[in-house]
């Protein structure tokens, strides 16, 4: 019998501190008018001061594990997407694991803003193979650690957050269908030059903008409303559906502009894409399952439901996951 990952448990966190576009409206020449127009967002979250991703990551961990009504000793692999994780190494994965009172494998994933769909693909694949039967896949970012607050470029488009679920091995699915791909010759268009073994960080390069978030927004902008549609439709293939059957599309959260152009492309109507960048602005790998947390705690999915999760960032890289929707809403347990 073939093996499937079903998801069982979905959490997520929020860092408590929130900066509004009238807060940056103090720090940079920016408008609330100019952030909304071009963007869609109108507030995110920061960090707090010794608060890092894997503070995050474990809030949202816990958060599945008990949505999934299971105990972190029940876990036998935690697979983690970040780009920005608490030190270089050891890995983020291994202080939550740690944290969490777990002994299982735990590593960390980068591929950026994708890296939860990346994460689940390992989830998955190792659910498949039979190498694993419960997995915990968690997204987290604190980018804002890297944004340089006087540029206005970048500032304006950042939050921090964590999301995380639980998969089981099962005879049903589960996810359908998972695609990634990955382009390097768009490496330059999204990036944080310094601070690794390229350009390490010397006391003379604090300050240095080769530190922080640098990005060409028109040619990524670009990339996102080609890569979404297209790794939707090659997920929707691969699990043998089309746009139609979609409950929802919960594309990464970085810009309502790209969403607006997304569901043109894709002909789906804006009430099945699933959208609160509004609120949280780009949490990069938290991004889809914050997304997704907010859908089901909020009574919007319904056990059969087709979904769509799909990624798109730096690398570059994307990703888009079909995924058979097999919970009863939140109200429905009780
Ligand atoms: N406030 C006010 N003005 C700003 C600004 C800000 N925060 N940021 C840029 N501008 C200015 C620019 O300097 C430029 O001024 P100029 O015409 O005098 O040179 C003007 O606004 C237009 O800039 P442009 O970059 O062409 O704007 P845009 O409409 O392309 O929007 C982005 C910029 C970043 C919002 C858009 O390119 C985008 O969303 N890209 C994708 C980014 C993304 O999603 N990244 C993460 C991927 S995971």
């Amino acid at each position: 019998m073939t093996t499937h990952a079903r998801i069982i448990g979905v959490g997520s966190y929020l860092p408590e501190r929130i900066l509004t576009n009238t807060d940056l409206e103090a720090m940079v020449d920016t408008s609330d008018e100019w952030i909304v127009t071009r963007t869609g967002i109108r507030e995110r979250r920061v960090v707090a001061e010794g608060e890092a991703t894997s503070h995050l990551s474990v809030r949202a961990a816990e958060r599945a594990l008990a949505d999934a009504g299971i105990a972190a000793s029940e876990i036998d692999l935690v697979v983690l997407g970040t780009s920005s994780p608490d030190m270089i190494f050891p890995a983020t994965a291994c202080l939550v694991q740690e944290k969490l009172g777990m002994t299982c494998p735990a590593y960390d994933v980068n591929a950026a803003c994708s890296g939860f769909v990346f994460a689940l693909h390992a989830g998955v694949a190792a659910i498949e193979s039979g190498r694993a039967t419960r997995v915990l896949v968690i997204g987290a970012d604190a980018l804002t650690r890297h944004i340089d607050f006087t540029d206005r470029a970048t500032c304006v488009l950042f939050g921090d957050g964590a999301g995380a679920v639980v998969l089981e091995a099962g005879g049903e699915p589960g996810v359908l269908g998972i695609v990634l791909g990955s382009d390097g010759s768009g490496a330059g268009l999204l990036r944080i030059p310094a601070g690794g073994s390229a350009r390490p960080v010397v006391p003379e390069g604090v300050g240095d903008a080769s530190r922080y978030v640098q990005m060409n927004g028109n040619e990524v902008f670009r990339f996102a409303v080609k890569a979404i549609p297209a790794a939707t439709l090659e997920a929707l293939a691969a699990s043998g559906h089309t746009v139609d059957d979609l409950a929802w599309l919960v594309p990464h959260q970085a810009n309502q502009r790209i969403l607006n152009t997304v569901e043109q492309r894709l002909g789906i109507p804006s009430e099945r894409v699933f959208s609160h960048v509004a609120t949280t602005g780009n949490t990069s790998a938290a991004s889809i399952p914050l997304a997704l947390d907010d859908l089901y705690t909020s009574g919007r999915i319904a056990s059969g439901d087709l979904i769509a999760l799909v990624g798109f960032g730096a690398g570059l890289t994307w990703g888009a996951a079909v995924v058979r929707w097999t919970k009863p809403r939140p109200t429905e347990e009780n």
